[in-house]
């Protein structure tokens, strides 16, 4: 999928195995706890719905999206730190929606920490809402931290 709109122009297309070296380096600069290398090899031999956004020839961007039972699970999504706020998050968000959207899943969910109000924004601007929280879920530097877990619909309107 290209946006032509995005100036330079971004791509979004299915990860591969060779991506694996630039998504795990943007992961180890965006997160405390990051995913290893591995973690992102399973889930492209699990099948799950792995995306990247690339931009001038680099990953700058990518989603995790799981299927399974009729629900679709938002497994990770990332944009690498000096590309941010260039609206490439929410072009990501909106292809895993769509994508879920084509596997006719009912509702899609996320686990995000609190404290991660950037995402939390994003989330909530494209229409999701926190439905439970999961007690000390996370790893956090100084014991465990809780896990919102947020849902969206997909039935009826965009
Ligand atoms: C969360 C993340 C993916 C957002 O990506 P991004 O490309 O910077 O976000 P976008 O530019 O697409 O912004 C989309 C919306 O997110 C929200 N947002 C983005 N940056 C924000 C900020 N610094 N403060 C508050 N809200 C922000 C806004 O609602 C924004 O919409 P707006 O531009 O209309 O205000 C990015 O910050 C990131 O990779 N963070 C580290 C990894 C992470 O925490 N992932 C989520 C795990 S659940």
């Amino acid at each position: 999928m290209i946006m032509p709109m995005q100036e330079p122009p971004v791509f979004i297309r299915a990860m591969s195995h060779e991506d694996l070296a630039q998504v795990s380096d943007i992961e180890r600069r965006s997160y405390e706890f990051p995913w290893s290398h591995g973690v992102f090899r399973d889930c492209l031999l699990a099948g799950y719905q792995c995306i990247v956004l690339d931009r001038e020839d680099s990953v700058a961007g990518y989603g995790i999206l799981s299927v399974a039972a009729g629900e679709a699970h938002i497994l990770n999504l990332c944009v690498e730190p000096a590309h941010r706020a260039h609206g490439y998050g929410e072009l990501l968000l909106d292809e895993i929606l769509a994508r879920a959207r084509e596997a006719e899943v009912e509702e899609i969910f996320l686990e995000v920490r609190p404290s991660n109000e950037t995402a939390i924004a994003l989330y909530r601007k494209k229409g999701f809402h926190q439905i439970a929280n999961r007690a000390q879920y996370y790893q956090a530097s100084h014991g465990r931290e809780d896990a919102a877990v947020l849902s969206k619909k997909l039935t009826g309107s965009y």
